[in-house]
């Protein structure tokens, strides 16, 4: 298995160029089930949960094709695929392929709104959380399914006309929820209004794209999403948004090893409150034409505490890396999770680097300390894991980080665009 070895204590200077958001792209494959037409995505990351969503789609009778010739975009390589599902040959998402990806329990929506029917395992539980599905169940109940438990999977029927449009407010928000309902709405028949929805940016690209396709959503961005139903979408060619949580993790991974760089092709807009905590903790971040330059020559990194929120407030996907950069701060701060019940495996990870870090309920107060140890630590899930990585550039020696199939879940070439700004990363395979 592979591990990556970083020896700390170099500085980055350079360009990273950023690379389509994954958490953008999944659902946007998803919703190519919808038509029988060919949706096109440009700026497809090249990562393993694209290529396991690749596989579950074609489950349900898509032909995909990638782009044989890949486009260059800076030292990055986004892909454009193309995805056609004339015929849906299977309503069924197996255990199998659902349990290796929460996401892919998402085909819920679309199989639901075109075949009338879809029978999805329940993806269970995962590192981070329990993780249940009940406002899916009640979402989708209120567009008139008929939905069932049993044997581990979710069995959905449609009414005989299809689903019907209805108002469904969240007790929580939900992105995996909104994603779902505003794809299944598109096809029923009259409208839909979603209060409480979440605003990532992430749905505001699935809207753009299912527009594109036809659908007729407004409001997204905002937490009412209204979406009048159409009889059929056709295709369209759609451009993945820039990934904001891997621009969040490069800036503070400048922010902790020092020095100059540029994130190309991305959008500080798209990460305004990771953004502020970062400057706030000592580096100076400004607009360039395509994206952003974080520098932090020689100011100390100072403490700053932070609350998870859905967006627009601090993003979970970047507790942990902002996490890993408050070690080194000159005091202490507070880190605080609301979103997954169970997202500090890197506390453990990060000890071991010599950080102080102690838990009570949901707050992490890290005390800041003035060096970092390299030591080998393992990866627990995506986010995580390239905590590890971020702690390991600012540790003196070698930090090797096992199990790093979770970070090529999430990060494209991570390597490559860390050592190309003067970092010692390497994969290291067994
Ligand atoms: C998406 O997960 C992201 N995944 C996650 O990124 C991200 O952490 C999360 O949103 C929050 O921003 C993708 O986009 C593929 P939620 P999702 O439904 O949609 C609870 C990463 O590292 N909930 O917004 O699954 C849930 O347990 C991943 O890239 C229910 O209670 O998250 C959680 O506490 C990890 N019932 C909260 O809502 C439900 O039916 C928010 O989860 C659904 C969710």
């Amino acid at each position: 298995m592979d591990r990556i070895r970083i020896v700390g204590g170099n500085e980055l200077h350079g360009v990273i160029p950023i690379s389509g958001a994954k958490n953008a792209a999944l659902p946007l494959m998803i919703a190519s089930l919808l038509t029988d037409d060919t949706l096109t995505l440009e700026n497809v990351p090249h990562l393993a949960d694209v290529e396991q969503l690749i596989r579950i789609l074609g489950n349900h009778g898509a032909d995909i094709s990638v782009n044989g010739r890949r486009e260059r975009q800076g030292e990055s390589y986004a892909r454009t695929v193309h995805f056609t599902s004339r015929n849906i040959v299977s309503t069924t998402a197996p255990y199998e392929l659902v349990s290796k990806m929460r996401a892919s329990f998402w085909v819920i929506g679309p199989l639901l709104a075109r075949e009338g029917r879809a029978r999805v395992s329940l993806p269970g539980g995962c590192a981070i959380g329990t993780r249940p599905v009940d406002l899916f169940i009640e979402g989708l109940t209120a567009l008139g399914a008929s939905i069932e438990i049993d044997g581990g999977y979710v069995n959905a029927t449609a009414p005989a006309g299809g689903l019907i449009g209805g108002r469904y407010t969240f007790p929580k928000v939900s992105v995996g929820a909104t994603h779902v309902l505003m794809m299944a709405a598109t096809l029923a028949n009259g409208t839909t209004v979603l209060g409480n929805a979440a605003r990532e940016p992430e749905v505001v690209d699935l809207a753009k794209c299912l527009n594109a396709m036809g659908a007729k959503i407004s409001g997204q961005g905002t937490s009412t999403i209204t979406i009048e139903g159409v009889r059929s979408l056709s295709g369209a060619r759609h451009r993945v948004l820039p990934d904001r949580i891997e621009t969040g993790t490069y800036a503070m991974a400048v922010a902790m090893a020092g020095g100059d760089v540029i994130l190309e092709d991305t959008e500080a807009s798209l990460l305004d409150t990771a953004l502020e905590a970062i400057r706030r903790a000592g580096a100076e971040i400004s607009d360039t034409n395509n994206g952003i330059r974080i520098v932090r020559n020689g100011a100390g990194i100072r403490p700053v505490d932070i609350v998870t929120d859905p967006f627009p407030g601090f993003p979970t996907d970047l507790q942990a890396q902002f996490m890993g950069l408050m070690t080194r701060s000159s005091g202490v701060s507070h880190i605080t999770e609301t979103i997954f019940e169970n997202r500090f495996m890197h506390v453990q990870e990060l000890a071991r680097l010599g950080a102080k870090i102690s838990l009570t309920g949901q707050t992490a107060k890290v005390e800041g300390v003035s060096r970092l140890k390299g030591a080998p630590v393992m990866a627990t899930d995506l986010r995580a894991s390239v905590s590890l990585v971020i702690a390991g550039l600012a540790a003196e020696g070698e930090t090797m980080v096992s199990r790093v199939y979770h970070l090529d879940r999430g990060f494209e070439r991570l390597e490559e665009k860390l050592t190309r700004c003067g970092a010692h990363v390497e994969r290291v395979s067994d």
